[in-house]
């Protein structure tokens, strides 16, 4: 007998949704806030706060790195995840997503936890200290250099360190040869997903949830 996964349909999704979402009034307010500023609403969805928490807390993460911050959404998720001692440090391309976000973490009380990095995220990532040690990546922005991202990230991630990364299934449209949305990220979300499925250094699933979130877990040095 074939097992087929149960599809997602929109009564499933909304009983996700309403029992398991992670979004809390706070977070809601910034996602109103930042469509009345003009910023696209491409954070993450509600039902993926609650999964990317779930991983960072049973992996006891203490230090991460996101690309692409936006308005903060994200950054407030993986914060709230993370133990009083821990940190994230975000990197945003655009001031004045970066300067919304940096308020938005305050608001939320998390401005000793998240460093809000104004930078192109090649130029903070080649730069970092031979030291660093990361233990959680989330990558959510420029999807043809992910691949560039990892190979330099590598070297600061130990053993047990996991690398995620949102639009696993490229706005839908992972199985498809003629992509009507993106197709220039959708090729590099093929062959990223790809590249870190056969890199043997590092375990590789993708998870169902939102638009899928590959999660790669580093097995050996
Ligand atoms: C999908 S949004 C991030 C959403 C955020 N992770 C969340 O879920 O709340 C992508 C962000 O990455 C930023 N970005 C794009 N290219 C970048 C780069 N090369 N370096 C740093 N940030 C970049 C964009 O300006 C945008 O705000």
């Amino acid at each position: 007998m074939t097992i087929k996964a149960t599809a997602l349909r929109d009564d499933i999704f909304e009983y996700l949704v309403e029992n398991f979402s992670g979004e809390d009034e706070l977070l809601a307010q910034f996602k109103n806030e930042a469509e009345e500023l003009g910023i696209p609403i491409i954070s993450i969805s509600q039902e993926q706060v609650r999964f990317l928490q779930f991983i960072i807390k049973a992996s006891k993460v203490k230090n991460a790195i996101e690309v692409g911050t936006l308005f903060g959404y994200s950054a407030i998720t993986i914060a709230r995840a993370l133990p009083e001692d821990g940190k994230l440090i975000s990197l945003e391309i655009e001031p004045f997503r970066a300067e919304i976000a940096r308020k938005n973490i305050e608001k939320a009380g998390l401005s000793h936890k998240i460093d809000v990095v104004e930078q192109k995220a090649i130029d903070y990532i080649s730069n970092l200290p031979e030291d660093y040690q990361v233990d959680f990546v989330f990558l959510d922005a420029d999807k043809n250099n992910y691949y560039k991202y990892v190979k330099l990230l590598d070297n600061h991630i130990p053993v047990g360190g996991i690398i995620s990364a949102d639009n696993a299934f490229a706005f839908g449209f992972i199985t498809s040869s003629a992509p009507e949305r993106k197709p220039e990220d959708v090729k590099s979300i093929k062959s990223f997903n790809d590249y870190m499925n056969k890199w043997d250094k590092y375990f590789t699933t993708i998870s169902p949830v939102g638009d899928g979130v590959l999660l790669s877990l580093k097995i050996k040095n």
